[in-house]
């Protein structure tokens, strides 16, 4: 069965998720955030206590299983949302994500998910490794000063501590860990189209998106609905 795959790749807090789940809920495709998948493998790998060295990780991952449903990650039947972004798996997640047999875990995981589905994946590496014949990949860019101010919200808005300075850190880290590892480092397709957001307000930014999808992919593949 075929595929289709909308790619949206970026950096850490570049407006990825918001303009995914936007793109998914306008042409009824599914959303899967890549990143949660990391994010999963580094809180289970902090619950079962192994220690953050390769080897260690290595030893540990075969036992892992991905327990995601309705594109929601699980553990014994719970729902993992917060848990996926306390601040030590933040603190954690990019190394874990370096390692090539946790990528190819994950890639993996994708692909079967995606198979025979029509869906908008998100991540770091989704046009130039997981889903190189995607026919639109996006690659989104903000300010490090607008991300900052976007990442600070979004933890807020879901209860979690969010100084400005820990989290600018935390993002400048992550980028440069994310943009210099030597697997599928974070760099845009060479046919990705590049769009900046910091000057963007939401609504400008989804109608120039909107307009990138119809005009790549035209209405027959997909099915615009209204938004919700
Ligand atoms: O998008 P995010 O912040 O939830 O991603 C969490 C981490 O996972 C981030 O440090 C980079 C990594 N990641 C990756 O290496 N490749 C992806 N396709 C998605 C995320």
């Amino acid at each position: 069965m075929s595929s289709l795959v909308i790619a949206i790749d970026g950096g850490a807090a570049s407006g990825k998720s918001t303009i995914a789940r936007a793109v998914a809920a306008r042409y009824e495709l599914e959303y899967i955030d890549s990143g949660s998948f990391y994010r999963f493998l580094t809180y289970r790998f902090l619950e079962l206590r192994v220690p953050m060295e390769e080897s260690a990780v290595l030893a540990a991952l075969p036992a892992i299983r991905f327990e995601f449903r309705l594109g929601k990650h699980r553990r014994k039947g719970h729902i993992l949302t917060r848990e996926l972004r306390s601040p030590l798996v933040e603190s954690q997640v990019s190394f874990v994500a370096a390692i090539p047999a946790i990528r190819e875990k994950v890639n993996e995981a994708l692909r079967q998910l995606v198979e025979g589905r029509r869906a908008v994946v998100e991540g770091r590496d989704i046009g130039t490794v997981v889903f190189p014949t995607s026919p639109l990949k996006l690659f989104l860019v903000a300010d490090l000063k607008v991300r900052n101010r976007r990442r600070v919200h979004q933890r807020r808005g879901l209860g979690l501590r969010a100084g400005e300075e820990e989290v600018q850190e935390n993002l400048r880290l992550r980028d440069r860990i994310d943009s210099t590892r030597s697997v599928a480092p974070l760099e845009p397709a060479l046919d990705a189209l590049i769009v900046d957001t910091s000057q963007l307000s939401l609504d400008e930014t989804l109608s120039q998106i909107f307009a990138l999808v119809e005009e790549r992919l035209g209405s027959p593949q997909l099915t615009p609905c209204p938004l919700p």
